[in-house]
């Protein structure tokens, strides 16, 4: 079911700080800041070439990461994104063995346009998971 890893997903506090250590300390690809007001982020890309990471700002008043901010001000790992070929079917089995969906269990439009799904942190130890369409 499990396919390649799409992205690591980094919260920061500080978009344009973030960007600047990725390129000028780590010699990284880095995208212009993008604004994603559904999401509630602003999302900067690392293109590592077989994979990326994504360094969220929070967007709005009520920012998905602005919680998770106030807990680690400095910013941290905030989820790990894996693709799957069919996210109605990984959901559906993903259920089925009791792992819970957030949001409803309805896939939402991502930020690479594709549809996606979050898995409780507390059923994949500790972690964020986003499944992502291929
Ligand atoms: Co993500």
């Amino acid at each position: 079911m499990l396919g390649r890893l799409n992205h690591v997903a980094i919260a920061v506090p500080d978009l344009a700080a973030a960007s600047a250590g990725y390129r000028d300390m780590l010699g990284a690809r880095v995208s212009a800041p993008q604004k994603l007001p559904d999401h509630g982020v602003t999302v900067v890309f690392v293109d590592l070439g077989n994979t990326k990471v994504e360094l969220l700002e929070p967007l709005g008043e009520a920012s998905p990461i602005a919680s998770f901010l106030e807990r680690s001000p400095t910013g941290g790992m905030h989820h790990v994104c894996y693709e799957v070929d069919d996210i109605i079917a990984a959901r559906d089995r993903l259920i089925a063995q009791g792992a819970r969906v957030l949001g409803g269990g309805e896939p939402r439009t991502g930020a690479h346009g594709r549809p996606v799904l979050f898995l409780h942190p507390k059923d994949f130890q500790g972690t964020l998971v986003e499944l992502e369409q291929a």
